[in-house]
């Protein structure tokens, strides 16, 4: 739950503001984002790393209120399409502190990067290296994406350190060098430094140890200085309880020993650290409410159906994603039921086994927790049910920076 929230018998305030009245006001369901969670989260970050470049992964909450939370507090933006970077421009976010990213940038994407000047694209294919260097003026930075061969023990979905995988340039193959040698061929880029991502929901600071390690290697065998090394995201969030946070201390103390040992070794100089951290900023600053349409009872379990479902929560589908729920307004013995949403399919689950009071019922709030991030960037319109506002909350004020998507807008597109 998003810092400070209070849950009691009565109601859920999140952000000074009850859930009932966001319900009443908003509608359901509707994703409610406490944004000095997510401020708070953000200052950590550049707190724990002095010098660093704080890079905020915009495709977890993309929304121009948050790019313009992010710029405020000092941090990086990172945007993987056109899409991402129209969003960017929305907030106007400083370009020279943006950096594209993606395994395939279209001609539109790079075009578009160009055009409003960011500082960095990390390069991540040879034809891309061969197609940003026509299109690029004099001096593009770029990064070479590096795939050390790590395995950082997360969803086979999200795990995107090891070789067998489509981003990067491998380590192992030799391939991340010819990548800075392609780019050092190319008169118009210029190589500011490498990066690797090495998966989400990383929970281990080990998986980043190895990381470094293993690219220190690269990092002197350029035959150039590297100014930058960027680690990436992924540090994990909790979802349940008694699930920890990431050990963001613990990481900063262990990875600069291990970049600052490995370059001493190499005698090569230590490039400045960036870390692109998205969930663990806004995860847990978001709570999704949803009414209760009916409650049904299966041969082997109860089952409660809300007014929403995959389309704005596909996770327990896509990874096996597992939430914390809650009734809003009731206490009550629990018994466990399953949650479910209401899209044409078996498998719309948003909660398996799940303790709810016996007595829930139709016309019920439920709150589920740590919703804040890749759930608003992954919605979709299945069975054309519009895509739920967000709402921000601070100081008891509430205001949305995402409005509900209406027919209207889901009429719009059809010809
Ligand atoms: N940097 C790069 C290059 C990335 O690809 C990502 C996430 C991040 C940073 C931020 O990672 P984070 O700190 O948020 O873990 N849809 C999945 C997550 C996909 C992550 C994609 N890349 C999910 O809902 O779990």
């Amino acid at each position: 739950w998003p810092d400070g929230t209070r849950l009691d018998a009565s109601d859920l305030v999140i952000g000074g503001v009850p859930a009932t009245r966001l319900a009443a006001r908003f509608g359901t369901p509707c994703q409610v984002l406490d944004e000095p969670t997510v401020r708070s989260r953000a200052a950590a970050f550049v707190r724990a790393l002095p010098g660093a470049e704080v890079v905020f992964a915009g495709k977890s909450l993309p929304c121009p209120e948050v790019y313009r939370w992010m710029a405020a507090d000092g941090l990086s933006l990172d945007v993987s399409s056109a899409g991402e970077l129209a969003l960017a421009r929305a907030a106007v976010f400083p370009a020279r502190r943006i950096i594209m990213h993606g395994n395939v940038k279209t001609a539109e994407d790079l075009k578009a990067a160009l055009a409003y000047g960011v500082s960095r694209v990390v390069v991540d294919s040879f034809d891309e290296i061969a197609q940003l260097g026509a299109l690029a003026r004099h001096g593009q930075e770029v990064m070479v994406r590096v795939t050390p061969g790590v395995d950082a023990h997360t969803h086979a979905a999200v795990a995107t350190g090891v070789d067998d995988q489509k981003f990067g340039f491998p380590l192992a193959s030799g391939a991340a060098l010819e990548a800075v040698r392609r780019v050092a061929g190319q008169p118009s880029l210029r190589l500011a430094g490498l990066h690797c991502h090495i998966g989400s929901q990383v929970r281990h600071v080990a998986s980043y140890e190895e990381t470094v390690r293993r690219v220190a290697g690269l990092v002197a065998a350029c035959g150039t200085r590297v100014e930058q090394l960027d680690l990436g995201g992924g540090f994990c969030a909790p979802y349940l309880p008694g699930e920890p946070s990431f050990d963001l201390f613990g990481f900063a103390h262990r990875v600069r020993g291990a970049l600052n040992y490995e370059c001493a070794v190499r005698r090569v100089p230590v490039p400045r650290l960036l870390v692109e951290p998205g969930r663990s900023i806004v995860a847990n600053a978001g709570v999704t409410l949803y009414r209760v349409c009916a409650v049904k009872y299966g041969v082997n379990r109860t089952f409660v159906a809300v007014d929403g479902g995959m389309s704005d929560n596909p996770r327990p589908a896509l990874y096996g994603a597992k939430y914390t729920v809650r009734l809003v307004g009731r206490g009550g013995r629990p018994r466990p039921v399953t949650v479910v949403g209401r899209h044409c399919e078996a498998g719309d689950v948003l909660a398996e086994d799940v303790p709810l009071p016996a007595d829930v019922h139709a016309g019920d709030l439920l709150a589920v927790a740590a919703t804040g991030a890749y759930h608003h960037a992954l919605a979709s319109n299945y069975n054309q049910v519009g895509r739920p506002p967000v709402i921000a909350v601070r100081d008891g004020v509430a205001r949305p920076v995402v409005r509900r998507e209406t027919e209207e807008d889901l009429l719009r597109r059809y010809v």
